[in-house]
C-alpha cells in the first residue's frame, strides 16, 4: 500500500498539486485520523462515490458538511443518485473503505464550495495509515472537476440517524463484535450521527428460548454494550419490548408486504429447514418487525454484518411502499459495514455463530479460555505453494487480519509459501492480540456487574428516550393510514 501512495503522490505532483504525505496507524473512520492529528473536522475532506444515472462521480466535502443530495442532483441534472456500496467501491477504486481518494476513475468529480475556504485540508490517500494535506487551491486541477454549492447546513446534530440491535439469545462473541458493535462504536463516537441500539429480545422469542435465564440473557447483551464502549451519555440503549410501538408498527408494516416475499428471505428459509418447517408465526414476521425497529427511528444507516443484508433490503422496500402508498418519509436504510464483517468459524468452515459449537470466541473469555478455543482450529502441514482460500488455515490467517493487521498476514503468507509457518507461535500471537483487545471490555464488564443499579437505571431512561421518538412515529403512521 505504501508504494501506492507515493505513486497516488506522483500523480498529483505531477498534476501540480501541492500536498504532503502524514502518516499515522491504521485508522478507518474520519473522526478517529482527525482525533489522532489533533484536529478538528472542519479541517479534513472526505471523497463519497456516488452513481449518479449510471455514471460514477466523486462528490468532495469539508467533513464538518453534509452533502445536500437535492443540490446534487440538480448540478449534475441526474434523477438517480445513489452512494456506491462498499464492495462496489473497493472494486472500483482498488481501495478498502475510509481510504477514498480526490483523483477517483470516476467521469465528473465536483468539490463543495465550502472546501475553499481553508486553507489545506486533510483528505485521502489510497491507504488508511496515510493522509494527505492538500492546499485546497490545487484540487481543483483535478481533470473533470468543478466547484459547486454542493452541502446544506454545517453538521450540527445529525447527519444520519442509526439503529442496530441484536438478538439476546446467548453470549457475544467475536463474530458479533466486530461485524456490529464496533461499527455501532464507531458510529456513536461520530458526532455526525445520533446513535440508538437496543437489545431485540423480541425477535430473541422467534425460535425457541429459555424463559428462566431470559431477563438475564437480555440484561447481559446492555451489559456487553456498556462493556465494549456504549455509552448511554452519547447513544440510546435499550431492550426492544420495553418500546410497545415496535411491536404496533410491525403490525402496520406487514400490511404492505406479501407472504410471498417473506417466504423467500434466506434467512427464513435457513430457518425453516432447521426446524423442519416447524416454525412460528412469529418468525415469519421477524423481517417485518426488524424494519419496524429501523424504521420507527428514520434511521439511515444500520451497522450489522453482513448476514442481515437481505433484512435491510426488505425494509428499504417496506420503506418505499410505506412512502408511495401512504405518503410517508422513511429514508431507505443502508447497512453500515465493518472491517470485519464476516467473521469466519474457528471450526475451519462457515461464520462464527453462537449455534455452532467450537466456532466461537466469547467477549467474555479469558486469556485461558481464548487458548484453548484457539487450540482446537484446524491447522496443515504450514507449507504449500498456493495460500489456502478457505478451510481452517485461511480463518486463521483471516483472524491474524482482523487483530494483527494485514502486513501481519503478509507476513505468514510469505512463510507459507516458504520456509514454513509454525502454527503453535501463529496462535499463541494471536491468542495474546484477540486477549489485548478483549481484556479491557472484561474489565469493565467487572465493574458493571457490581453496579446493578446503574445497569437497571440505563435501562430504564433508555426506554424513556426511545419512546418519545417512536410513539411519534407510530402516530404519524397511523394518521397517514387513516387510523385516526
Ligand atoms: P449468531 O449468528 O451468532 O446467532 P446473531 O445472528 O445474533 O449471531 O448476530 C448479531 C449481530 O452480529 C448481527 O449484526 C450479525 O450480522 C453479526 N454477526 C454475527 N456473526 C457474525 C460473524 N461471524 N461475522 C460478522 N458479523 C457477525
Ligand atoms: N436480526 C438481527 C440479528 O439477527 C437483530 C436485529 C433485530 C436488528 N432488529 C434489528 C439488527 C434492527 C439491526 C437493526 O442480528
Amino acid at each position: 500500500m505504501k508504494s501506492d501512495v507515493n505513486e497516488y503522490s506522483k500523480k498529483l505532483e505531477s498534476l501540480g498539486i501541492r500536498h504532503e504525505l502524514v502518516s499515522h496507524p491504521e485508522m478507518v473512520e474520519v473522526v478517529d485520523v482527525m482525533g489522532f492529528l489533533g484536529l478538528p473536522i472542519s479541517e479534513g475532506f472526505s471523497t463519497l462515490i456516488y452513481q449518479a444515472d449510471g455514471k460514477y462521480v466523486a462528490l468532495n466535502r469539508r467533513d464538518d458538511t453534509k452533502l445536500k443530495l437535492s443540490k446534487v442532483r440538480e448540478v449534475l441534472g441526474v434523477t438517480e443518485l445513489k452512494m456506491v456500496p462498499p464492495e462496489e467501491f473497493e472494486k472500483l477504486t482498488g481501495l478498502r473503505r475510509g481510504a477514498a481518494r480526490p483523483l477517483s476513475p470516476v467521469s465528473e468529480t465536483l468539490f463543495d464550495s465550502k472546501m475553499f475556504e481553508k486553507e489545506y485540508l486533510m483528505g485521502g490517500s489510497g491507504s488508511n495509515s496515510t493522509t494527505i494535506k492538500y492546499l485546497t487551491a490545487d484540487l481543483t486541477k483535478i481533470p473533470n472537476s468543478r466547484v459547486m454549492d454542493i452541502t446544506g447546513e454545517l453538521v450540527g446534530a445529525s447527519e444520519g440517524i442509526v439503529l442496530a440491535g441484536i438478538r439476546s439469545s446467548g453470549q457475544l462473541h467475536l463474530g458479533n463484535y466486530l461485524g456490529a458493535v464496533k461499527g455501532m462504536i464507531a458510529l456513536q463516537n461520530d458526532s455526525r450521527y445520533t446513535t440508538n441500539y437496543m437489545v431485540a429480545d423480541l425477535h430473541a422469542i422467534t425460535t425457541p428460548y429459555n424463559i428462566t435465564s431470559f431477563q438475564h440473557d437480555t440484561r447481559s447483551v446492555i451489559i456487553d454494550y456498556l462493556s465494549a464502549g456504549l455509552d448511554p451519555e452519547k447513544s440510546v440503549l435499550f431492550v426492544q419490548s420495553n418500546v410497545r410501538e415496535h411491536v404496533e408498527l410491525s403490525y402496520l408494516l406487514s400490511t404492505v408486504i406479501t407472504v410471498a416475499r417473506a417466504q423467500h428471505l434466506p434467512t427464513y428459509k435457513d430457518k425453516f429447514h432447521q426446524q423442519q418447517g416447524n416454525v412460528s408465526m412469529a418468525l415469519f414476521q421477524y423481517p417485518v418487525l426488524m424494519a419496524a425497529d429501523i424504521l420507527l427511528y428514520k434511521a439511515d444507516l444500520v451497522p450489522v454484518g453482513i448476514d442481515q443484508e437481505p433484512h435491510i433490503e426488505i425494509t428499504r422496500e417496506i420503506a418505499r411502499k410505506m412512502n408511495t402508498q401512504y405518503g410517508m418519509d422513511f429514508p431507505e436504510p443502508t447497512r453500515f459495514a465493518t472491517t470485519g464483517e464476516y467473521v469466519p468459524s474457528l471450526t475451519g468452515s462457515g461464520k462464527m455463530s453462537k449455534s455452532v459449537s467450537g466456532s466461537f470466541i466469547n467477549l467474555t473469555d479469558d486469556l485461558a479460555t481464548i487458548k484453548k478455543r484457539l487450540a482446537g482450529a484446524p491447522t496443515d502441514s504450514g507449507k504449500g505453494s498456493t495460500i489456502p482460500t478457505e478451510g481452517g488455515v485461511a480463518n486463521l490467517l483471516k483472524f491474524v487480519e482482523l487483530f494483527e493487521g494485514i502486513e501481519k498476514r503478509k507476513e505468514y503468507e510469505s512463510q507459507y509459501i516458504g520456509s514454513g509457518i509454525r502454527y503453535g507461535d501463529l496462535k499463541n500471537e494471536l491468542v495474546e492480540a484477540i486477549d489485548r483487545e478483549l481484556a479491557p471490555i472484561r474489565e469493565k464488564r467487572k465493574e458493571l456487574e457490581a453496579k446493578p443499579g446503574y445497569v437497571d437505571k440505563v435501562i430504564k431512561e433508555g426506554a424513556e428516550k426511545a419512546r418519545v421518538i417512536a410513539s411519534a412515529t407510530v402516530a404519524e403512521v397511523k394518521q397517514k393510514m387513516g387510523l385516526g
